[in-house]
C-alpha cells in the first residue's frame, strides 16, 4: 500500500504549525494508540453500516483480508439473503458472498456489533428529496445509533455521498455527545467511495482511496484501516477536503455530460452527426477527454451528488451555476428524446398516442440491472402520459413500475421487433444483437448510438434510424 502525504505543497509556517502530526496525542485514550496497529493487524473486527452497492463489496473485501466483519443493516430480509449466500449486488457474485461468509462476513441487523469494531464505516443512502435538497435522515439514524454503541479506541468512517462539513458537523457532536472526542477517545474521517458498478477495470483495490481524518492520527487510522483493501490511499487535510473531492468528481461529470448533451442539440439543429464529431475530437493527443450523450443522466451518483453541493453553497448565499445549468440541461435529455421518437412517427404518418414502442433497455448504463434515477424509466412515463403502448426488452431487469402499473420484460426476437412502430434504444447492453435490431426493426430511435457498428455493415438501414444528437430531418 502507497500513502501520499497531504501536506507536501504546505508552506514552511503550515509545516511549523503541525509539528508532530501523525503522532497519536500523549493524552489519547491507550486504545486508540494502539488502533492503527490492530487495524493493520491480522484479524480486527470491522462494523459496515449499510449494505447496499458501496458496504456489501466492502464486506467482502474485508472479509478476504482477514478481518471480522460484521455486516449491518436494517432491512431483515436483505440479511438474510446475503446469510443463505444471495447477493442483490452487480459486481458481488454469490460465490465471492458464500467466501465471505466462510471467511467471517456476518450480516446482522443487530445493533450491538457497534461496540465490537476496532473500525465502523458507515455507507447509508444520501437521496435527495423531491425538492432536490439532500436527504441526510439516513446518516443521522447511522450516526445516533453509532454513537449509542460506541466506545474509546474506535475509528468511526463516514463514507456516504455528503455536501462538505457533514462529518464534523453532524457526526463528531453525535460522539461529542458521548463524551468520544476526535483523536482523544476515537478517530473519525471521511473516505469517500468511488465504485463504478460493472467496471471491469477499477475496482475497490485498484483505485485509490482519499481519506481525510479530523486530526492526523484520525487519517493514520483511516489509512491503517484502508491500506488493507486498497493498494493507494490518498489522505487530504480534513473530511471536508475528502467531502468536496468526492463532489468535484460527480460534478465534473455530470457537467460535461451536459456540455456534451448540448452539443447533441446543437449538432440536432445544425444537421450534424455529434458522435462522428466526438469520435474525431477524440483523436487530440492531449487537452480532451471524450465524453457521450445520451436520454439524461442516471444513477446514484451523478445526478444527486453535485446538488449536495448546491444545498450547502446556497446556505453560504453563493450558487453553483454550474451545477445548476447541467442540471437543467441534462434534465430535458428525456423530453428530447420524446419529441425524437414523435418526429420519427409523423415521418410514418403516425401518432405517438396507440403507438407500439419497444424499449430496448431501462438500466441506467450499459451491462447492469441498477434502474435507480434511470432517465429510460423518464422517457417511458412521458410516452406512456402520451399514450403510446409499452413494451421493453432488458436481460438485466425483469420488470419496472411506471405510475400506471409494472411492466414485464420480454425476450427480444426478430418477431418483437418487427411488431413494433418504433424500436426505442435507451441502454447500450452488449447483450443485445445490433444488427439484429437493425435488420427486422421498422423504424429505431437511438438514443446511444449502439446502432453505429450495424448502420456501417448494413448502411441502407440508415434510413429507418432516428439518432440523437444525429441531426435533424426535414422530413
Ligand atoms: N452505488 C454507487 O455506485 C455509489 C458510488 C459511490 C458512492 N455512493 C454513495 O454511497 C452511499 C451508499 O450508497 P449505496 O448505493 O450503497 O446505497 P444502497 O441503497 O444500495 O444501500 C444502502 C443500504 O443501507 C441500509 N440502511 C439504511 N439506513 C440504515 C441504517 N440506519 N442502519 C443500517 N443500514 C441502513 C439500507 O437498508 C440499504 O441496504 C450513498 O451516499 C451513495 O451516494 C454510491
Amino acid at each position: 500500500m502507497t500513502t501520499s502525504s497531504p501536506f507536501r505543497d504546505s508552506s514552511p509556517s503550515q509545516e511549523r504549525d503541525r509539528e508532530g502530526e501523525g503522532q497519536i496525542d500523549a493524552a489519547a485514550h491507550p486504545a486508540l494508540a494502539a488502533l492503527p496497529a490492530a487495524l493493520r493487524g491480522p484479524r480486527p473486527v470491522i462494523v459496515v453500516v449499510g449494505l447496499g452497492y458501496v458496504g456489501l463489496p466492502l464486506c467482502v473485501a474485508l472479509a478476504e483480508s482477514g478481518a471480522r466483519v460484521h455486516g449491518l443493516d436494517v432491512d431483515p430480509g436483505l440479511c438474510a439473503a446475503l446469510d443463505a449466500g444471495r447477493s442483490h449486488v452487480g459486481d458481488v457474485p454469490d460465490a465471492a458472498l458464500v467466501a465471505a461468509l466462510e471467511a467471517g462476513f456476518a450480516p446482522t441487523t443487530d445493533h450491538a456489533v457497534i461496540a465490537d469494531g476496532d473500525a465502523v464505516i458507515i455507507c447509508v443512502p444520501t437521496p435527495l428529496r423531491k425538492t432536490k435538497d439532500p436527504d441526510i435522515s439516513y446518516i443521522v439514524a447511522a450516526g445516533q445509533a453509532v454513537a449509542a454503541h460506541a466506545r474509546p479506541g474506535q475509528l468511526v468512517v463516514l463514507e456516504s455521498t455528503t455536501y462538505p462539513g457533514t462529518t464534523e458537523d453532524l457526526l463528531v457532536p453525535m460522539l461529542l455527545a458521548k463524551g468520544l472526542r476526535p483523536g482523544l477517545e476515537v478517530a473519525v474521517a471521511f473516505s469517500p467511495e468511488r465504485v463504478d458498478p460493472g467496471n471491469a477495470l477499477f475496482g475497490l483495490r485498484n483505485t485509490p482511496k482519499v481519506v481525510g481524518g479530523c486530526t492526523p492520527s484520525c487519517a493514520e487510522s483511516a489509512a491503517a484501516l484502508y491500506g488493507r483493501v486498497c493498494e493507494t490511499v490518498h489522505p487530504v487535510r480534513s473530511p471536508a477536503a475528502a467531502e468536496t473531492v468526492k463532489l468535484l468528481e460527480n460534478t465534473f461529470r455530470m457537467v460535461n455530460i451536459g456540455l456534451v448533451n448540448e452539443f447533441a442539440l446543437v449538432c440536432h439543429k445544425l444537421g450534424l452527426n455529434v458522435w462522428e464529431i466526438i469520435e474525431a475530437a477524440s483523436t487530440k493527443p492531449f487537452g480532451f477527454m471524450p465524453f457521450r450523450p445520451g436520454p439524461g443522466l442516471g444513477g446514484h451518483c451523478i445526478p444527486v451528488d453535485p446538488h449536495y453541493l448546491a444545498w450547502k453553497l446556497r446556505s453560504l448565499n453563493f450558487t453553483t451555476r454550474f451545477v445548476e445549468l447541467a442540471d437543467a440541461v441534462n434534465s430535458a435529455m428525456p423530453l428530447h428524446v420524446v419529441d425524437v421518437l414523435t418526429e420519427a412517427l409523423n415521418h410514418a404518418k403516425k401518432a405517438v398516442n396507440g403507438a407500439e414502442v419497444l424499449a430496448l433497455g431501462v438500466a441506467y448504463k450499459a451491462n447492469i440491472s441498477d434502474v435507480r434515477e434511470s432517465p429510460a424509466l423518464e422517457v417511458l412515463e412521458l410516452l406512456d402520459h402520451k399514450g403510446a403502448q409499452l413494451r421493453y426488452c432488458d436481460p438485466h431487469v425483469p420488470t419496472v413500475r411506471l405510475a400506471t402499473g409494472p411492466l414485464q420484460a420480454e425476450a427480444l426476437s426478430p418477431a418483437l421487433l418487427a411488431s413494433a412502430d418504433v424500436v426505442l434504444v435507451l441502454t447500450d447492453h452488449a447483450a443485445f444483437d445490433w444488427d439484429e435490431v437493425v435488420d427486422h426493426a421498422r423504424c429505431v430511435v437511438d438514443a446511444r448510438n449502439a446502432t453505429a457498428g450495424a448502420l456501417s455493415r448494413q448502411p441502407a438501414a440508415a434510413a429507418k434510424v432516428w439518432l440523437i444528437g444525429g441531426g435533424a430531418r426535414l422530413g
